[in-house]
């Protein structure tokens, strides 16, 4: 648990010295004026071609994910947790929308994102746009991302990426996170303390 914490602070503070943004964090991580830090506008587009932005998605809870299409390993995984913790919500799966917003616009297509997201889940909406656009969202859920150089890669270069699931309520306020240790059984008890 310590570490999961570490990692969300040390993914949350590298977010906010990126933006230039220490004095907010100095104070009061986590909350202003009773408002989570985490989440906030976005204008992007979905993995049908259509602009959305999250005004589309208010009246339902969203669990938000940043990554990227071609990671080897953690966003599969984290995708899988997602995608199998749906089905464990059964008809309360409704009231929820998965999002999966890339980190790696330049080869994340609108076609990329739609194969992609269709391997995880029925209802996970992948959220693509230009550079500027994506580093606004993940500015807003104080998501890091560092394109970086991988020579095992067929482009030649990789995403580091913070691998946080974000849940934020209907009005688009943050609740809690998961990270991709857990169970889907446990993440669908939290995520079910929340949507009734
Ligand atoms: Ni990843």
């Amino acid at each position: 648990m310590l570490i999961v914490v570490a990692a969300f602070a040390i993914g949350a503070i590298l977010a906010l010295v990126l933006r230039g943004d220490l004095g907010r964090l100095v104070s009061g991580f986590g909350q202003s004026g009773g408002r989570a830090l985490v989440g906030g506008p976005f204008t992007l587009t979905d993995h049908t071609g259509k602009r959305v932005s999250e005004t589309d998605f208010a009246g339902r809870y969203m669990l938000v994910y940043f990554g990227f299409t071609y990671c080897p390993d953690a966003c599969p995984a984290g995708l899988q947790l997602i995608g199998e913790t749906m089905e464990r919500l059964g008809a309360k799966a409704r009231q929820v929308v998965p999002i999966f917003i890339t980190v790696d616009p330049e080869r994340d297509t609108v076609e990329q994102m739609s194969a992609y997201v269709a391997n995880f889940h029925p209802q996970l909406v992948g959220l693509t746009g230009t550079l500027e656009e994506i580093t606004d969202a993940a500015r807003a859920y104080r998501v890091y991302f560092a394109k970086v150089e991988d020579d095992s890669s067929g482009d030649g270069y990789s995403v580091d990426h913070t691998s946080i699931i974000y849940l934020m309520d209907r009005t688009g306020a943050y609740v809690t996170h998961f990270r991709h240790g857990m169970t889907s059984e446990e993440m669908a008890k939290r995520i079910l303390q929340h949507v009734s």
